[in-house]
């Protein structure tokens, strides 16, 4: 069954139809059922026997239909909040159709749908936004496009290859460079198969750490049983590796082994490999295909996914880069076993985050199961991971050039670089900076009276239960002039807040003096 979930005025009904159409499937509208069972609209049920009777009766109409034969099913804007719902949808195919509020109050503010009549529309959007985007596993963007081109979109998404069994897969929705993000145990050895299909390719050429070498080797030989003739390159570990030297050199070397512009290259390590093998990829050819296989947590809840690639420059980190998306992204959490402690409560701190911006249930369990992510608990891993890469796609399709809702991401970063620049690259761990870098927006939105206490609590206790630090002594005169010196601030420093957990809002300017009582608050 496939069911489309997204707010009212997504256009549910309309895509669903013509995917119907296009699938041959019959079409179910849950909306469309109620009114059939109850001989009344939905906002004269509404009205005359009240909101749960309605969600009562929708859940058994849903219940119904996603027990029944394969259909395209448009679900109504609440039901995927109902926890019974939301059980169902575990087995189903379900399709987000992510549209603006703009875009939806656009299309929904002259109807009368009940709901508006009682709740603020954009509250209610920004609630029920998170709900959609963790039980989705593909999120199809519907603005400014029409309902035939969004269902080619879904049929091309659901009706490919569900790659490894056992893995989860979360689709990276971008047009023609759609991917797959694959998370699962013991995927190394099988990752050739899982590969797409890449016409031409002859050899893949595996970026990597001498440290990681045997993981690398589990990947070229699945990749010679492909067909594919690997070549390994081992480059040294950490930030150094970022440069333009190793960029060339690794370049060089492609070209000495004949590379040809539908081979492959095949990122094996942490974000530094991940962000150097892209970089590499981006540029070989004006352009070769990257399969990203990230080994930290850091690289499978973020470097890996989204395409930003890049290298450091003397004068910045980060510097130079493209955009260049993967062909696919396997996440074995099976290697994480081997990461140091540390390193894995680095990327705690990324995870964190997305639960602060996006998934109170991810935050939920960062809070109270941390004990068992840094224990490598493979099924807490997994699950960490697939909600963590979700949301990063959810993201990252909305906005792959990140000119908007990208900028989320950053929560915490825009302290957190200023800690890390001033403080000496190295002198402290990216993810406790990043830290640092939340409970101090923290502070700031309380201080503009948007978090209130309870809000910035959850930070403290998420930090805390990762073993990251929420404390720290810091002076306006340490950051500013980092800020000042970066390009990217050019009219002002600019930050991401939450206005509540879940619900970020970016480039905000705030004023000195609240900056400075953010820092006091952050030092106690
Ligand atoms: N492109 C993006 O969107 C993006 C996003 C976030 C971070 N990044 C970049 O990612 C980099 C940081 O990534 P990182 O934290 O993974 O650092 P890293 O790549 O340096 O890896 C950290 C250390 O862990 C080791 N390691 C990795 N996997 C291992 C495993 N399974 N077992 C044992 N050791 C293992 C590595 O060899 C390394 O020593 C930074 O350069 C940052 O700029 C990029």
């Amino acid at each position: 069954v496939i069911v489309l979930i997204g707010f009212m005025g997504s256009g549910k009904s309309t895509v669903g139809r013509t995917l119907a159409q296009r699938t041959g499937l019959p079409f179910a509208d849950t909306d469309a059922l109620i009114e059939a069972h109850e001989g009344m609209t939905v906002p004269e049920v509404f009205e005359e026997k009240g909101e749960p009777y309605f969600r009562e009766l929708e859940r058994k109409i849903v219940s119904e239909v996603l027990g029944g034969a394969e259909a395209v099913v448009a679900l109504g804007g609440g039901a995927a909040g109902d926890p019974v719902v939301a059980a169902a949808l575990e087995w189903a195919n379900v399709v987000y159709l992510e549209t603006s509020f703009q875009e939806v109050w656009r299309r929904v503010r002259a109807s009368d749908r009940p709901l508006l009549k009682l709740r603020d529309p954009r509250a209610l959007y920004e609630e029920r936004t998170p709900t959609y985007r963790r039980l989705a596993g593909v999120t199809v963007t519907t603005d400014g496009r029409d309902p035939e081109t969004v269902a080619a979109e879904i049929e091309a998404l659901v009706l490919k290859g569900s790659g490894a069994p056992g893995a989860r897969r979360i689709v990276v929705p971008l047009g023609e460079q759609t991917y797959d993000v694959l998370v699962g145990r013991d995927l190394l050895d099988g990752v050739g198969e899982l590969f797409p299909g890449l016409p031409g390719a002859e050899k893949a050429f595996v970026v990597t750490h001498p440290s990681l070498r045997r993981y690398a080797q589990r990947v070229a030989s699945s990749l010679e049983t492909r067909g594919l003739a690997p070549h390994i390159f081992e480059i040294g570990e950490g930030e150094t590796s970022k440069t333009l030297a190793q960029t060339g050199d690794l370049l060089e070397a492609m070209g000495e082994a004949s590379a040809h512009r539908s081979d492959v290259v095949v990122g094996v390590g942490g974000g530094v490999v991940c962000d150097l093998a892209g970089f590499v990829a981006s540029l070989y050819a004006r352009g070769i295909p990257v399969v990203q296989v990230p080994t930290s947590l850091l690289a499978q809840v973020d470097a890996a996914i989204g395409g930003k690639t890049g290298i450091n420059l003397s004068s910045g980190k980060n510097l130079a880069g493209t955009f260049h998306q993967p062909v696919l992204v396997v996440c074995d959490v099976s290697v994480l076993d081997t990461l140091p402690e540390e390193q894995v409560t680095n990327g705690l701190a990324e995870v964190a985050k997305y639960g602060l911006i996006s998934d109170p249930e991810l935050l939920d369990i960062v809070t109270t199961r941390a004990d068992g992510i840094l224990a490598r608990d493979p099924a807490l891993l997994e699950d960490v991971v697939a909600r963590s890469a979700w949301i990063k796609a959810a993201i990252v399709a909305g906005d792959e050039k990140d000119r908007g809702r990208r900028h989320w991401l950053n929560y915490g970063h825009t302290f957190a670089h200023a800690i890390e620049t001033s403080g000496g690259y190295g002198t402290i761990e990216h993810g406790r900076a990043v830290a640092i870098g939340m409970m101090a927006a923290a502070h700031v939105s309380n201080l503009l009276g948007w978090l209130d206490e309870g809000g910035v609590d959850i930070h403290r206790k998420v930090l805390a239960s990762a073993g990251l630090p929420s404390t720290a002594r810091l002076t306006l005169e340490e950051l500013e002039p980092v800020w000042l010196r970066d390009k990217k601030y050019e009219e002002g420093v600019r930050f991401v807040l939450l206005s509540a957990i879940g619900s970020p809002v970016t480039g905000v300017q705030v004023e000195r003096d609240v900056l400075a009582r953010a820092l006091e608050r952050l030092a106690s």
